[in-house]
């Protein structure tokens, strides 16, 4: 009895586990399209799909990447995204694309994405670009790129950009995920809903907690 009940609970596991993934790899696709259903339900590890008969060339279509961003902000710089949210079509297909603009001296401030690698073109003007290798090395590894010049920033890994020409600069980033995810380190770990205590931040950063309060005053 008891094997049976063990084996029947190991079975379902792996009944649940396997059409998990189904529902959510790009691989091994059962149907030409998933285009997401922005609104539907259930929520799984992506989105649901469209009923294919509604489908449209729309889905699979963004039309803002030839507008320039707003880049008048502290960074002076800003990401126009073509993600799944931009591009239903693009869900479960593991790819997207966003443009970036920077004001002359702005910055895309030190930041990863959690579930992308990121390939960068540079179609106007010059960047200094970095991403820092993991513990304990935490190399820096930079470059200034300029128009056609092409860089790849590992998935996990922190990495920035910055212009250093005399101009506004464009740069055309793809990224491998349809959601790549945006974790910036200062908002994250000076600006968290609610903080984290002054007190733990004054320690891993070893400054006092006048230096920290200041920081999660700013983000
Ligand atoms: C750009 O953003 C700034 C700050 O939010 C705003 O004041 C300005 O009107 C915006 N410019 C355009 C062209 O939208």
């Amino acid at each position: 009895m008891a094997y049976d009940h063990h084996y029947a609970v190991f079975t379902s596991f792996i009944a649940l586990a396997l059409s998990a993934c189904t529902l959510t790899l790009a691989m091994d696709a059962l149907q030409d399209f998933c285009v997401a259903d922005l609104k539907g339900s259930p929520t799984i590890n992506g989105f649901a799909c469209k009923d294919p008969k509604t489908v449209q060339a729309s889905d699979f279509s963004f039309g803002g990447l030839h507008i320039p961003g707003n880049t008048s902000n502290a960074f002076g710089s800003k990401v126009t995204p073509a993600f799944v949210t931009q591009i239903p079509g693009l869900n479960t297909f593991g790819i997207s694309m966003a443009r970036v603009d920077y004001a002359r001296g702005g910055i895309n401030p030190p930041h990863t994405h959690p579930r992308a690698t990121e390939i960068l073109t540079v179609i106007k003007g010059t960047l200094e670009v970095g991403f820092v290798t993991s513990n304990p090395e935490n190399r820096l590894v930079s470059k200034v790129l300029r128009k056609g010049d092409v860089f790849v920033f590992p998935i996990g890994l922190v990495h920035f950009q910055r212009n250093t020409g005399h101009r506004n600069a464009v740069a055309i980033a793809a990224l491998s995920s349809q959601n790549p995810g945006v974790i910036t380190v200062a908002n994250a770990v000076f600006g968290s809903k609610p903080d984290i205590p002054t007190d733990v931040l004054a320690k891993a950063f070893q400054v006092d907690r006048s230096v920290v309060q200041k920081l999660q005053a700013k983000f």
